[in-house]
């Protein structure tokens, strides 16, 4: 016997954004006074409102606005304490630098499970409320195989996307030994750590990790089937772009300073360009050149990089904002390459939607359209959110 399971029907919604050109109106594939039925964990149907069929319970939208849940493919979740100190002195005048991230690995290091069990769900609630229903999550506060094994296992209990960035900076007891501490990722860290993540990451930058260092950590990561994805070109211009697509990773992520050869490169591969604008709100930097990426053809996702040394904010609300009034991005741009944009930097096809038979993963805003997400910056516009088909 199947025990059938309970439908849902949210009606009269505004705007409804599908991000499925077949189902609507253009890129984001808008429906305007629409419906969608959610059936247990999943979206089974989306049309006009007045064309939706019988279910078990019925939600009145009251004419706001539906999106599908943002997809956030950058995060830093599994840390402990912050950098407050650092922060006052920033916006004082000193320049960010990929040395505080020291400060925050012996915090962690010094945490208790139970602490960062508490503080990763914290951030991915926090996150929730403001919309995100996926998170990826990456280690990096660790840099012993046993501390960041750790973070992998506490990540991995909150999200199915864990990210290995063993390389994130070389850990300090190698600070005379950088070569070491390669050899120590790529080797036992990666035996203890692969195992627990999807993918892997490199801090690919002045005071991290150059080019070649990048190339040997990504290729040992593939060679155990994790997917490369980059931290690259944040800071300064180097190799990280061009490693990126070279190696195949899914997302270049920051993009701060691209050449035209850059550029090129993003637009011809596969790999998303993933822009970070918390990051430059928060260290007083120059944004990312959305336009640029996008008009020479290159795939675009935002996330709010959250952590707490260069961007303490799990806001993708705000994120889109920024991209729009900084980074010359349209709204219709800004919110697909938060949900959609996400999900591709991801390589997931069942989020990032809201078209029949994706993750029944949506959220509902206090306003008549998607656009007001930039259009009324700091205001909280998200209402209610499903997450796997329960309203949460
Ligand atoms: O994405 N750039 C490297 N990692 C983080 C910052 C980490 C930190 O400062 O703690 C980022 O910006
Ligand atoms: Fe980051």
């Amino acid at each position: 016997m199947t025990i059938a399971t309970p439908t849902t029907a949210i009606t009269d919604i505004a705007t409804l954004v599908t991000n499925d050109p077949s189902l609507g109106e253009g890129p984001l594939g808008l429906i305007r006074d629409a419906a969608v039925v959610i059936d247990g964990d999943r979206i089974a149907w989306v049309g006009g409102s007045s064309k939706a069929p019988a279910t078990d319970n019925r939600v009145d939208a009251g004419g706001r606005a539906a999106i599908p849940g943002f997809v956030d493919s950058h995060s830093h979740l599994v840390f402990a304490g912050d950098r407050t100190e650092e922060f006052n002195a920033r916006m004082s005048g000193r320049p960010y630098s990929a040395g505080g991230i020291r400060t925050t690995v012996a915090a962690t290091r010094a945490a208790s499970n139970n602490v960062l069990h508490a503080n990763v769900g914290r951030y991915v609630a926090e996150a929730r409320r403001q919309g995100t229903t996926t998170v990826e999550i990456k280690s990096g506060y660790g840099l012993t195989s046993h501390d960041e094994a750790r973070a992998l296992t506490i990540a991995a209990a909150h999200t199915d996307e864990v990210t290995f960035l063993g390389a994130h900076i070389v850990a300090p007891e190698f600070a005379d030994d950088p070569a070491g501490y390669v050899d120590l990722v790529t080797g036992p860290m990666l035996d203890a750590c692969a195992p627990h993540a999807r993918w892997i990451d490199v801090f690919c930058e002045q005071g991290a990790f150059d080019g070649d260092q990048a190339r040997t950590i990504l290729t040992a990561g593939k060679e155990r089937g994790l997917i490369p994805r980059v931290h690259a070109n944040q800071l300064s211009y180097g190799p990280g772009v061009r490693l990126a697509v070279e190696l195949g990773a899914a997302s270049a992520d920051h993009c701060t300073h691209l050449t035209d050869a850059d550029i090129d490169a993003l637009a011809q591969g596969e790999t998303v360009a993933t822009l970070l604008p918390g990051a430059e709100f928060s260290t007083r930097s120059t944004y990312p050149d959305a336009r640029r990426l996008l008009d020479a053809g290159a795939t675009v996702a935002l996330s709010p990089d959250c952590n707490p040394g260069s961007s303490f904010t799990s806001s993708m609300p705000f994120c889109v904002a920024l991209a729009v009034r900084e980074m010359g991005m349209t709204p219709d741009e800004a919110v697909w390459a938060a949900t959609a944009g996400g999900a591709r930097a991801l390589r997931r096809t069942d989020v990032g939607r809201v078209s029949p038979g994706a993750r029944a993963d949506l959220a509902l805003l206090d306003a008549p359209s998607h656009v007001h997400l930039a259009y009324r910056p700091g205001v909280p516009l998200v209402s209610a959110v499903w997450h796997e088909g329960t309203l949460v």
